[in-house]
């Protein structure tokens, strides 16, 4: 299975190649900084690539809202890339993280201010970028859109060793935290293409749906993955006393013992408790639940593009649906 994905989501590379050569040539350029260590650190975390789903996602919804290749969804989608990938810098910082896209983290190799500041580089950057895309529709949405991804990593780390943590908070955090990214990203390149508001907000819908299923399915892979194939460690959650959907469904669905030991685990945190909270989460069937509500989001991502006319692009869009659920890095 795993050996397939790559050649799945190379396929959706493909019908964008063109847009995806100029997004990397753009990321060569907007990277440049006459400060060394900015190049140093934005180089190394950009350089190790990350699967690019984002960029790939823009690209795909404004060619499915018509637009022509080459237009402004490159940097539309460059824009996007940043943002996440300064989110990640301090996202690491926050969650003490060890790896990375396969490589230490930044904050491993340069610590914790490194990161941190860099991040704000490609923040702004960002920004400056956007503002060369003329549309004040796009920094609105935009400016939105960050502003809420911050709240909901502060709302995360509220709920962070609370295992009263219930399952509308965790949704609300991971809608915030990431699939609000994936929201504007399919957004801005419908506005940028000039789509209808039907189009525009059927996109709108799809990369929502499609983002909270990406991050259901990275909290389920977080208890069954394979480090290697993630590029990150498996594990961080329960570590960082974080406590997403697998252990929640098993706070509730558990025996009156294994409830108690997944209460200490995330109250506590750390990774003693890691093969008994895995047990627990197993015989809850949590992980099984995590996948029932990811493939339920993926349906409505599916349900949203409707009003889309038929194009390869709308049928790649479906395909990255598929790829949002099945995926195992
Ligand atoms: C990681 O996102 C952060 C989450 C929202 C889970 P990705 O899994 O898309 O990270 P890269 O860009 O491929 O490294
Ligand atoms: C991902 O957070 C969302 C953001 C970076 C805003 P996570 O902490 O869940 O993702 P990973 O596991 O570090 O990639
Ligand atoms: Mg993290
Ligand atoms: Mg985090």
């Amino acid at each position: 299975m795993a050996a397939e994905q790559p050649t799945l989501l190379e396929g959706l590379r493909g019908s964008v190649a063109a847009d995806l050569v100029a997004v990397d040539a753009t990321i060569r350029r907007e990277l440049a900084s006459d400060v060394a260590l900015v190049n140093q650190v934005s180089e190394y975390i950009i350089g190790a690539g990350g699967k690019r789903l984002r960029p790939l996602l823009v690209l795909l919804a404004a060619r499915a809202a018509g637009a022509p290749p080459l237009g402004p969804q490159v940097m539309a989608a460059v824009v996007i890339e940043f943002i996440h990938t300064a989110t990640l810098l301090h996202d690491d910082v926050v969650d003490g993280s060890h790896q990375r896209r396969g490589r230490d983290t930044a904050n491993e190799v340069w610590g914790n201010s490194a990161s941190v500041l860099v991040g704000d580089f490609l923040y702004s950057r960002a920004f400056q970028m956007m503002v060369r895309l003329s549309s004040l529709r796009v920094m609105e949405i935009m400016a939105d859109a960050t502003n809420v991804i911050a709240e909901g990593e502060v709302l995360q780390l509220m709920n962070a060793h609370d295992p009263e943590t219930s399952e509308s908070r965790y949704l609300e955090v991971i809608y915030r935290k990431t699939a609000r990214l994936f929201e504007s990203g399919a957004q801005i390149a419908a506005v940028l293409a000039g789509a209808t508001p039907a189009v525009e907000q059927a996109l709108a819908s799809y990369g929502r749906h499609l983002g909270n299923a990406f991050q259901l399915v990275d909290d389920a892979l977080d208890y069954r993955g394979s480090p290697a194939e993630r590029g990150k460690n498996v594990g961080d959650d329960l570590a960082e006393g974080k406590p997403t959907l697998p252990v929640i469904h098993a706070l509730r669905a558990g025996s009156a013992e294994q409830q108690a030991l997944l209460r200490r685990a995330i109250e506590s945190g750390g990774l003693d408790d890691l093969p008994a909270v895995l047990k627990a989460i197993e015989s809850a069937g949590g992980l099984e639940y995590t996948a029932r509500l990811a493939q339920g989001e993926a349906d409505q991502a599916l349900a949203a593009l409707e009003p889309l006319p038929e194009s390869v692009h709308g049928e790649a869009l479906r395909q990255l649906a598929g790829f949002a659920i099945s995926r195992s890095y």
